[in-house]
Parts: structure tokens; sequence; C-alpha cells
């Protein structure tokens, strides 16, 4: 008899590398949303109908171009599992804080918490 032959789940290992995103707004917890690769932030958010834009950025979001600075989130938890800040977003975000990111310009590899519209 093989033992685990039949067991299909995955280990705590092998489920411990995906990314998995909590999301916020304000104080209220909206979603944690799992992949199993790492995964673009904004792309995620929006396949998993997170209401990312205000209200009147939704008309002026440049569609993930990184150039409307409209798409920030502030990350809580987990800025290690971020990608670095490109010149651009960098420059962008000179004036606020380093937590802030923009959300199309952020590539998430490991567990992390965003709060939307910060
Ligand atoms: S959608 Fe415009 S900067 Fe991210």
């Amino acid at each position: 008899m093989v033992a685990g032959f039949f067991n299909k789940s995955p280990s705590k290992a092998a489920a411990s590398k995906g990314v998995s995103v909590t999301v916020s707004q304000g104080s209220k917890v909206l979603k944690q949303i799992d992949s199993d690769a790492p995964v673009n932030l904004r792309k995620l958010l929006l396949d998993n109908k997170v209401d990312l834009y205000k209200p009147l950025d939704k008309l002026k979001q440049c569609g993930g171009g990184g150039t409307c600075g409209t798409c920030r989130v502030r990350v809580t938890e987990g800025m290690e599992n971020c990608s670095k800040k490109g010149l651009g977003e960098e420059k962008m975000l000179k004036a606020v804080g380093a937590d802030i990111r923009l959300a199309c310009c952020t590539r998430v590899t490991g567990p992390v918490s965003v709060t939307v519209k910060p």
C-alpha cells in the first residue's frame, strides 16, 4: 500500500508559497484574494471586482500605464513581498508616504495587506 497515493491536497509548504492579498477600505476588511503565482496588484484587484478607484478617478485612470496615479493603495503589511518602485512611480509618489504604491506598478510575490482608496 502506498501511503498518500490518493492525497491530492497541496502540502502546507507548497500552499505558503502563494500570493495572498488582504484588501481593506478604511477599517473594514473587504476580502482576501489568493493566487498561485506572482501577479500584478491592479490586475488581481480588478479581476476580483475590488473597487479600486475613487468615483472621478474612474474617468481619468490611465488603464494601468503608471501615469495617472489614481490606482494608489496603502500597503499595510508585506511591503517586502512587493516589487521595488521604479523611477516613475518613485517620482510620482515622492510627496506621499513610503507605504503608498501604484497598484498597476506593483508585482506581488507573497502575502500582503492593502487598503484601497487611502
Ligand atoms: S492606473 Fe494609472 S497609474 Fe495606475
